[in-house]
This record gives C-alpha cells, sequence and structure tokens, in this order.
C-alpha cells in the first residue's frame, strides 16, 4: 500500500485585517477582552464579492505551485467547507471549474472546523487504496457571512481564508495515522439552524454558541485524540516536532499543549492575526509554519482540531 504524502502547501487570506479596535468601534468590546480571552488580535474578513471558492481556488493555486504539480494530474478534490459558496452543488465542483480542469471526484466535507481533519483522513483513504495518486485538499471558509455581527459573543472570534494541500502516493510516509471522532449529542452547543425552507430561512442564519462549554468539551476532546493518535502510532508527544492545532483560541491550544506535556515553543500559532478560520485554519497554519521556516522536511507533525457536531481528530504527518 501507498502513503500519501504532502508534496505542497498554500494558502490565502483576504486583503481586508479587520483589528479588535476596529470592532470595538462598531460593539461593545474591547482589544483588552479579545486578547486575554481568545489571543485574537485581527482577522481577515472577505470582500463583499468573494466566495469561500475563490478563497479556495486562490489557496489550491498555491500549493499546487509549491509541489510543481499541474492542475490537470489532480484526481481527486476535497474542499472541506462550512460555508459553502450554494446549497449545492458543492463548492469542490466550482473550485474544479475554476482551475480549469474536468473529471476527476470533486467534493465536499462538512466537520466544520474539523472538516480540514476529516478531509485530508478522506484522501488520504483514497490514496492509501490506490484510487487516487495525487489529490488536492483544501479547508476554506467565508465565516464573516453567518456571524451576527452585533453579537460580541461571537464575531470576534472568527475569520475567513483557505489553505491547501496537494498530495501524492508515495512509499514513504506521509501521513502516519489518524483518528477521527464524533458525538452528535453535543450539537446544540454551536450550530447555524437555519435552512432553506419553501422559499425562506427557517430558523437563524447566524452562527449559535455555548462559549464557555465548547470551550471545556474542546480542551478535553483534543487532549484525548492527541494522545490516542500517538499510541495507535506507537509513538509519544517526544517524537512529534511540531503540533499545528486548530486555532480557534489561544488557551485551549496552550491547554492541549500542557496536557500533552508539550512546549508551546512546538506549537504553531496564527490565531493572533486570523482568528478562527474554522476548517481554513489547520491548513493556513501548515502553510504558515512551512513558509517561515520552522517546519522542515522530514519532521514530525500532529494537526489536531475540533469543530460543531460536536466533530474533532487528529493526524499524525511525517512532513
Ligand atoms: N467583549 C466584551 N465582553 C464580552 C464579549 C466581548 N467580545 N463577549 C462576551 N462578553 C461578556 C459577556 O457578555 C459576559 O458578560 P456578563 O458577565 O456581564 O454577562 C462576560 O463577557 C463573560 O462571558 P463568558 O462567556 O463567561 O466569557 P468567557 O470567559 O467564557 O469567554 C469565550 C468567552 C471567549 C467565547 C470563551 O468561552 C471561549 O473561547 N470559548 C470557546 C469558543 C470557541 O473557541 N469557539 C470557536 C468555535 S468551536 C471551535 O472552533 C473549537
Amino acid at each position: 500500500m501507498q502513503y500519501a504524502q504532502i508534496l505542497g502547501t498554500g494558502s490565502y487570506l483576504p486583503a481586508n485585517r479587520v483589528t479588535n479596535e476596529d470592532l470595538a468601534q462598531r460593539i461593545e468590546t474591547s482589544d483588552e477582552w479579545i486578547v486575554s480571552r481568545t489571543g485574537i488580535k485581527a482577522r481577515h474578513v472577505a470582500a463583499d464579492d468573494q466566495k469561500t471558492s475563490d478563497l479556495a481556488v486562490e489557496a489550491a493555486r498555491c500549493a499546487l505551485a509549491d509541489a510543481g504539480v499541474a492542475a490537470e494530474e489532480i484526481d481527486l478534490i476535497v474542499v472541506a467547507t462550512a460555508t459553502p459558496d450554494m446549497q449545492f452543488p458543492s463548492t469542490a465542483t466550482m473550485v474544479q471549474q475554476k482551475l480549469g480542469v474536468a473529471g476527476c471526484p470533486a467534493f465536499d466535507v462538512q466537520a466544520v472546523c474539523a472538516g480540514f481533519m476529516y478531509a485530508i483522513t478522506t484522501a488520504n483513504a483514497y490514496i492509501r487504496s490506490g484510487m487516487s495518486k495525487k489529490a488536492l485538499v483544501i479547508g476554506a471558509e467565508t465565516f464573516s457571512r453567518i456571524l451576527d455581527w452585533n453579537d460580541r459573543g461571537t464575531c470576534v472570534l472568527f475569520g475567513d481564508g483557505a489553505g491547501a494541500v496537494v498530495l501524492g502516493a508515495s512509499d514513504e510516509a506521509g501521513i502516519i495515522h489518524s483518528k477521527l471522532q464524533a458525538d452528535g449529542n453535543y450539537l446544540d452547543l454551536l450550530k447555524v439552524p437555519g435552512q432553506i425552507m419553501n422559499g425562506a430561512i427557517d430558523g437563524s442564519p447566524y452562527l449559535q454558541m455555548d462559549g464557555p462549554a465548547v470551550f471545556k468539551f474542546a480542551v478535553k476532546s483534543l487532549a484525548r485524540v492527541a494522545e490516542d493518535v500517538l499510541a495507535e502510532a506507537g509513538m509519544t508527544a517526544d517524537d512529534v516536532d511540531w503540533v499545528v492545532p486548530h486555532q480557534a483560541n489561544q488557551r485551549i491550544i496552550e491547554s492541549t499543549a500542557k496536557h500533552l506535556g508539550m512546549s508551546m515553543d512546538k506549537v504553531i500559532l496564527t490565531v493572533a492575526e486570523q482568528g478562527n478560520t474554522s476548517a481554513a485554519s489547520i491548513p493556513l497554519a501548515l502553510d504558515f509554519g512551512i513558509r517561515s521556516g520552522k517546519i522542515k522536511r522530514g519532521q514530525t507533525l500532529l494537526l489536531e482540531g475540533i469543530g460543531g457536531g460536536f466533530a474533532w481528530g487528529a493526524v499524525l504527518v511525517k512532513y
């Protein structure tokens, strides 16, 4: 069986950078409150004419160039998103069309902030089974479209962006091991309940969240799944060079690192400048870690993330 190796990475952030001070001019909040609770200082917001697929294509082009792979060589496109351009068709087919290619399977994966864990695990399974040789895996979101910008409890937390990886079949790992989990009993903690029905939206079209409950669940589940994926691979935290976590909140990230007994010096952090970009946050952080020279070829990475559902997972990678 072949392994899936990361051939290249890419990312994209919209130009419009919105700081905490900008938000404090519109709603009752402060830079001090947001930074002390979350570590977030700024986030990027897509332009009115930019859709999730536009962000995804920018990141994809970057990853393809980094991998030295032409779009025509890609035989699988998986897009993780909770903010698709349309109810249907999938954002992945829009990315395919914008890349000017056709024919290969293209579909979306919906696991909210854990979406990239689910998408890369799915693409890994395609490669391991011989169904794909070169896969494009993207996490892309425009959460700015599903936020109530008057709700200070949620709108300060999120941002827009996209990250992508090109995976290729190889005799050497690659993706070492992956573990995905979900528990639908917690779906009310974080949701956008609105549904298109009979020509109108039934229920709120805005993100709703029980912040403290999400915090507790995230800390407990991420620590457990990170331990499990390492144990199942016969490895320990000492074998990990870099943790590339979902960037929801710096305190959640610190708490997971502490639980694993890992120094924050081994954690890639982008939350301060990007906020929580949901399914895009892990590939954005991965690309940042690589392009900033921190992550080097041959190093072992622990990717981990959690989101609404709840759904969560961790992936071990030899880069
Ligand atoms: N500015 C100022 N005050 C605020 C703001 C704000 N932006 N938002 C809430 N407050 C107020 C509340 O109204 C409340 O005031 P009150 O006591 O007068 O009622 C007070 O701050 C405390 O609110 P709490 O919700 O108890 O604050 P907490 O310390 O729990 O922090 C936070 C809230 C930051 C949302 C925290 O619970 C958290 O980070 N949770 C995790 C959420 C998360 O990461 N979600 C991302 C999606 S899921 C994922 O990706 C894992």
